[in-house]
């Protein structure tokens, strides 16, 4: 029998105190989308910065086609046709696209100076071939989440000749995008190349891999088909079966608390591919979850980040009142004040400090409200610190570590979690589930929906039509920045798209 294109056998890795990996086997063959599941901290990421050259195993050894190799850094392994998208991704925001696509690879003119014209050329043919129109010349910095993905894909693909690991890379990907980067992953295996695929996004399972492995507490925990039932999967991933992922709905409605009526924010200068909200019209309660849908560009984020200030600088005209009285939210400390509070979908850039402490992480917003002397009181940070941890099930359970260390999906907890303790009246979310696993998914709607309870009022922007059904009392749809339609609580997913897509006659909510 032919040897494996990659063998992984027995690795062992623990950062510290934490074991990550514990003894894992992992093989790949050539033109097969092997797909790697698994809860948060179950050590997906772990498992493939291994065999990146990013984290030398503590033990354990790995073959490619039947030889064996050890990388000691990520040059290394890219060099035997390694390649990743990271899941956070690692593009430099002040750079422009080209910039990025070439980093480390810069071409040059005789004389050392830098070729950009050249790069430009060549970068703008590369996503061209890909059918994707992205300016170049735009820093990365600029460019919406889901577009920094696509980046980082095209540049992962100029170095994997062999395997290409993809960790997450849909989190921040409408359906129609989603598509596309399934017939590039498609495209390429044809051509023998491997592809690891990591997602917590279930449903693409079956559609995308040939095999699938879950992972649980550093082991492996089975290999499947990729048909096999999604409770079959899900028992796998979690251990246990899992009860109904979405919340009832408490359905008990306040107070007023936001209210657009045909409201427009004029940014003080554009900026190409940020669309600013035109004609906005929405009301949220106060125990009211209500959803923002609409495809890349619709402008759901610019609407959040204008609210909270953090947008592009401007100001707001038509109805915006706050509690029944109007407001200029125009900053964010306007918007603190009005008791409004912002996760957003960047966590990198804006929700953590990744080099301090979870603990540090978590009372940074509320030192002013807990300490008002500006002095933290042991005491009260401790209490705050470990109710967080309690609601939002943070793993591993250790308040003094880099936030940096944890998995993907417990940063995502940490941010939430860390609003939350601002206790808000408002709260904005923008992707709150992004890169959380199932069960922790349902986990935070059960969260959310108790805070809703509680009287919170919930704004959130979600590309997964599933979650905004299951968890919203209300789907308002955002098209090229309008709001164009309103839908109530479990409506039809397609209707939803339909008006999303411009396929459906608009009506006002
Ligand atoms: N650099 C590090 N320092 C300390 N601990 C780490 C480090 N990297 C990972 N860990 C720990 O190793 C474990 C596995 O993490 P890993 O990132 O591999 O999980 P994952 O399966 O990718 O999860 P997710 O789905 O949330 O991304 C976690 O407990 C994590 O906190
Ligand atoms: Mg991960």
């Amino acid at each position: 029998m032919n040897a494996p294109l990659l063998a992984m056998t027995g690795v062992v890795k623990s950062f510290g105190g934490v074991q990550a990996l514990r003894g894992v086997d992992f093989d790949l063959k050539a033109g097969e989308i092997h797909a790697l599941l698994g809860e948060n901290g179950a050590g997906k990421s772990t498992l493939m910065n291994v065999l990146a050259g990013v984290h030398a195993p503590d033990e354990g050894a790995m073959a490619i086609d039947g030889a064996p190799v050890r990388f000691s850094n990520p040059r290394e392994a890219q060099a035997a046709g390694i390649a990743t998208i990271f899941q956070e991704l690692d593009l430099v925001p002040g750079l422009d696209v080209a910039a990025n696509l070439f980093l480390g690879r810069e071409l040059t003119r005789p004389g050392g100076f830098l070729d950009v014209p050249a790069m430009r050329r060549q970068a703008r043919e590369r996503l061209e071939a890909l059918d994707l129109a992205i300016d170049v010349e735009r820093p990365v910095g600029e460019l919406s989440i889901g577009h920094r993905q696509v980046v980082a894909i095209v540049k992962a693909l100029s170095y994997a000749s062999r395997v290409l690991i993809m960790d997450e890379p849909t989190a921040a990907l409408t359906v129609g995008e989603v598509e596309r980067l399934f017939a590039i992953m498609r495209r390429l295996s044809a051509g023998g190349v491997g592809i690891v695929y990591i997602s917590h996004r279930l449903e693409e399972v079956p559609e995308i891999a040939d095999r699938v492995t879950v992972m649980r507490d550093g082991r492996v925990a089975g290999e499947t088909r990729p048909d096999a039932p999604q409770a079959e999967l899900v028992r796998l991933l979690v251990g246990r079966p899992l009860e109904e992922l979405y919340p009832r709905r408490a359905g008990r409605v306040g107070r007023r608390l936001l209210h657009l009526r045909d409201a427009r924010f004029r940014p003080v200068r554009e900026r190409a591919g940020w669309q600013a909200p035109r004609r906005i019209s929405l009301d949220v309660h106060e125990g009211e979850i209500v959803g923002l849908a609409g495809v890349m560009g619709a402008g759901r984020t610019e609407l959040l980040s204008a609210l909270y200030g953090t947008g592009l600088a401007g100001r707001w005209d038509g109805g915006v009142e706050v509690d029944g009285r109007p407001v200029r939210l125009e900053s964010i400390r306007a918007a603190r004040r009005a008791g409004i509070a912002f996760v957003t979908d960047d966590r990198r850039g804006g929700g953590l400090m990744l080099r301090m402490a979870v603990a540090r992480n978590l009372v940074m917003s509320v030192i002013p409200s807990i300490s008002p002397a500006g002095f933290l009181s042991p005491a009260r940070e401790g209490e705050a610190v470990r109710r967080s941890f309690g609601q939002f099930d943070i793993r591993p359970r250790r308040p003094e570590i880099a936030v940096g260390a944890l998995s993907g999906g417990n940063q995502q907890k940490v941010v939430l979690a860390k609003e939350i303790l601002g206790d808000p009246r408002l709260l904005l979310l923008d992707e709150p589930t992004r890169g959380v696993d199932v069960g922790a998914k349902g986990e935070i709607y059960a969260r959310l929906r108790e805070l809703a309870g509680q009287g919170l009022g919930i704004l959130v922007a979600s590309s997964e039509m599933p979650e905004l059904v299951g968890l919203c009392d209300r789907i308002v749809v955002l098209r090229e920045g309008c709001s164009v339609a309103a839908f109530e609580a479990g409506a039809d997913e397609h209707a939803i798209l339909a008006a999303a897509n411009g396929k459906a006659p608009d009506v006002q909510p």
